[in-house]
């Protein structure tokens, strides 16, 4: 028998951008989800590391052949490389909480809730459960959103709308495991709201050179739906010279993207429940995610579901931790039963 005190339990929050852990012992850490190996012998020489994980792999990435492990809420399994990537990733986070490589903390064993986009649970399970092999002991994949209703412990009549940058998700939550007809994927999020944005910008100022990095921190700084708080100012080099660009409209029409589909999907959601909760589902929808900090997002939310009646719409201030929070409340609550054993 096993004792409580031997098992360290945590909490994965496995991101197209970033991905967090929380463990039992109390640490909690976020890395960018980037894995890189030196790309030569040069690279290798310079790096002294067989391996760069993180933010260190994004400032290095002249060196590396770069990885990103996550598409669209999908892990890619089409290279061998994306699949170590995760493997890389995975061990990096657990390393990083106390757990040596061969997945033993001081003689204890690992139980690992994997919170993962809703797309991915479906198509890429038994991939993620290939990579944790020998990494952990027992695991437990779990929804991205469904972690963060139980973080919350927002667990009954509550509809979870996380905007990431791969996936939007959503759960509703019933009291129970979410079903496949309780959640939905869109593939509209951060990542495609870039792209747009730095189109949009491209043909306004044609002259002008931008990045989609510089584009993705002035939507981190500057997003918005509906009236604009103030003008948006951002300065890039035209021709080489710094250059003030006014992008107020594309940083709104960007923006907007993501309310046509989001709206749709939460009122479909919505009238799939039964009809009696179905009031207070709506007062009780929550955002989270890094898309959740859009400005103005859950007001242009809140009009939307006027025409059903009305609802409240809340967004989490800090949501860099919830999702692995609740991964790790799920891991210590769940009984025995629940976790799957993975033997090396
Ligand atoms: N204030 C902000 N306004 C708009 N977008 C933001 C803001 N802050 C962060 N983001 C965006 O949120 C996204 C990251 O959010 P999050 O960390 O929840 O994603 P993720 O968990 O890595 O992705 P996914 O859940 O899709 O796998 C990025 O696209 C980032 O640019
Ligand atoms: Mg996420």
């Amino acid at each position: 028998m096993r004792t409580d005190s031997e098992i360290l339990h945590v909490g994965i929050d496995l991101g197209t951008s970033r991905s967090a852990i929380s463990a039992s012992n109390g640490e909690r850490f976020v890395v960018d989800s980037f894995v890189g190996w030196p790309a030569d012998m040069v690279a290798k020489k310079v790096l002294k590391r067989d391996v760069l994980i993180g933010h260190e792999a994004v400032t290095n990435r002249t060196m590396l052949d770069l990885h990103r492990p996550l598409e669209r809420g999908l892990l890619k399994e089409g290279s061998e490389k994306d699949v170590e990537a995760v493997r890389e990733l995975l061990k990096h986070l657990l390393r990083l909480v106390g757990v040596s490589s061969n997945g033993r903390i001081d003689g204890s064993h690992v139980r690992a809730v994997v919170g993962v986009p809703a797309a991915s649970l479906r198509t890429n399970k038994q991939y993620l459960r290939n990579s944790m092999k020998g990494i952990v002991d027992s695991l437990m994949i779990v929804s991205e959103p469904f972690a963060v209703a139980y973080g919350l412990n927002a667990l009954l009549h509550t509809m979870i709308i996380d905007i990431g940058a791969g996936t939007t998700d959503f759960c509703v939550m019933k009291g129970r495991y979410p079903g496949e007809e309780d959640q939905r994927t869109l593939t509209v999020a951060g990542d495609s709201l870039d792209a747009q944005l730095l189109k949009l910008i491209e043909e306004r100022y044609p002259q002008a050179n931008v990045t989609v990095f510089m584009v993705r921190e002035w939507k981190e700084k500057h997003s918005f739906v509906g009236e604009a708080p103030k003008r948006v100012l951002v300065t890039a080099p035209v021709k080489g010279v710094p250059t003030e660009l006014d992008i107020t409209n594309e940083m709104r029409a960007a923006c907007e993207t993501l309310v046509p589909p989001t709206v749709e999907t939460m009122l479909d959601l919505l009238s799939r429940v039964e009809p009696e909760f179905q009031e207070r589902v709506r007062n009780n929808i929550i955002l989270s995610g890094g898309g959740g900090l859009i400005r103005n997002l859950s007001q242009t939310l809140e009009t939307a579901l006027k025409q059903v009646g009305g609802g409240k719409v809340t967004h989490m201030q800090d949501p860099v931790f919830v999702g692995s929070d609740g991964g790790l409340a799920l891991a210590l609550d769940a009984p025995d039963s629940d976790w799957e054993k993975l033997t090396a």
